[in-house]
């Protein structure tokens, strides 16, 4: 690259050399005999602030003084200069300014048919920033989440590329229900239109895969096949889900990541599960330390200490059976809307409690009742619980769900069956019990999720760059 980035500018010393900063206007001061620029390219939280002083002539000259009063926030400029030690607190190095171009203007005001830039230098409520998502980016709270996001991104590889895990990529258009849960988007290209006006049953042999197809909701029962033969390998991608459910955690388009290893049982998937949440942590606190800052001091006060202290903790291990009966106890004081029960599913507000309340802190629940978990769970030996696992945080509730998975032959076919299922759908995946079966466990982080439990954002639309989720698809 020709030029530098402001985040590499900022980290040069102020040894009086020339430089160049193009990004866009954050804020221009002018104040008789200087005037402030701030720029930011996003490289990092901070941009860079560059002066132009007009010195004892009063003034910069004509082509100059032009380009300076056009200026406005959000332009995008090329500013030379030289890099100087900075008066100011808060940084180490400014740029004395001599020159500054124009390369794109962002109206103040209304122009003919172009509106005033709508990032006008004040606070924007989330809610309108949703509203102008293709231009959020450019805000501290957008930049700060997409580089924690990317940074956490890299993370995840990372961790699991150090411990022999091989990255695969599962097919996001699949014939199969992972989760038996049914809330999938169909995929089809069958002329719904001429159907509806036909009046006939659509016929899926004539659709473009042959028969019924969606997008995925978990890539795991493909990454099972690829365990069982590379004994440890991951997934990262986008998943889909139908639900219709419009709350602060859930989205219809997310990217999840389940890893997947043979010969693992669910102890050592808690162990996995714990070790990657806390290799997580580490990596943003100590490569995103600026952007944090900001979340703690703007987004969720005391986010950096709880994340130290998630790392320095070891996880809370309970039995779903352990955890109703807390819930029970708490009850009659707790005032749940959904009345806790052994075998109702965990509702949001029982996990926050659990987690919030009772333990303070990350709690693996496990043995959850057959009933309310998917097929493909082992069984332990009462025959009424499976090896599953959550993950559970204050704030959020679920953040990662997995198991050990049944690799005995004939109980996987009864479990399918009992569900309602039909074996002959899932013939591949019985295939890896029918040969060489192993034990193995895996489990499936939400990436959105985890974003949101380290930057304290409160709302999983503003996690993703263009959140999709029920009557939402803009952009
Ligand atoms: O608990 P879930 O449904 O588990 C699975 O899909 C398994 N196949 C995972 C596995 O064992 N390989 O989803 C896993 C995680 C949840 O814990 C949550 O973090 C996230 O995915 N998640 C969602 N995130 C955002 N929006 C949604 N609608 C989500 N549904 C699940
Ligand atoms: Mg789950």
């Amino acid at each position: 690259m020709a030029s530098l980035l402001i985040k590499e500018i900022l980290a040069t010393p102020p040894a009086s050399q020339d430089v160049t900063v193009r990004g866009w206007v954050r804020t221009k001061r002018d104040l008789k005999n200087l005037v402030f620029v701030e720029v930011n390219d996003g490289s990092g939280f901070n941009g860079i602030q560059c002066t132009f002083d007009r010195g004892s002539a009063g003034s910069l000259g004509e082509e100059l003084e032009a380009a300076l009063g056009a200026v406005n926030t959000g332009s995008s400029v090329e500013i030379r200069g030289k890099l100087a030690p900075s008066p100011a607190s808060g940084q180490a190095v400014e740029v004395a300014a001599s020159d500054l171009s124009i390369i794109g203007d962002a109206p103040a005001e209304s122009t003919g048919n172009i509106a005033a830039y709508p990032l006008q230098k004040k606070r924007h409520s989330l809610e309108f920033l949703r509203e102008i998502a293709h231009l959020r980016a450019r805000t501290n709270t957008f930049g700060a989440v997409t580089r924690v996001r990317s940074r956490l991104g890299f993370a995840v590889h990372q961790f699991f590329q150090e411990r022999g895990f091989q990255y695969i990529q599962t097919p996001i258009i699949t014939a199969s229900d992972a989760e038996g849960a049914g809330a999938m988007f169909q995929v089809t290209t069958l002329d719904l239109e001429a159907l509806a006006k036909s009046g006939k049953a659509p016929d899926y042999t004539k659709d473009f895969f042959g028969k019924r197809s969606y997008l995925t909701v978990s890539g795991q029962l493909e990454a099972e096949t690829y365990a069982t033969a590379l004994t440890r390998v991951y997934t990262f991608g986008p998943t889909f889900r139908a639900e219709n459910s419009n709350t602060t955690r859930h989205l219809a388009e997310f990217w999840m990541i389940e890893p997947e290893a043979a010969f693992a049982h669910l102890e050592d998937n808690m162990i996995l599960a714990e070790d990657f949440l806390k290799y997580l942590f580490n990596a943003v606190l100590s490569d995103c330390a600026e952007d944090l800052a900001f979340f703690d001091a703007h987004v969720e006060k005391g986010i950096i200490d709880t994340l130290k202290s998630v790392i320095n903790s070891k996880f809370t291990h309970m039995s779903y059976t352990d955890a109703m009966a807390e819930l029970e106890k708490a009850g009659s004081n707790a005032a749940f809307e959904f009345k806790p029960y052994w075998g109702c599913d965990l509702q949001s507000e029982h996990e926050k409690f659990l987690t919030e309340k009772i333990v303070k802190g990350p709690v693996i629940v496990t043995d959850y009742p057959k009933e309310i978990k998917a097929f493909y769970m082992k069984m332990n030996d009462d025959n009424k619980t499976v090896r599953a696992m959550d993950v559970l945080v204050p704030r959020l509730g679920e953040i990662i769900g997995g198991s050990e998975r049944e690799d005995n032959l004939d109980r996987l076919e009864k479990r399918i069956r009992e569900m309602g299922m039909d074996t002959a759908d899932y013939s591949w995946y019985l295939d890896l019990r029918r040969y060489g079966t192993a034990p193995h466990s895996g489990f499936g982080m939400g990436f959105e999720r985890l974003v949101q439990y380290v930057t304290g954002m409160a709302n999983i639309r503003d996690v993703i760059p263009y959140p999709r989720a029920v009557g939402q698809a803009e952009f």
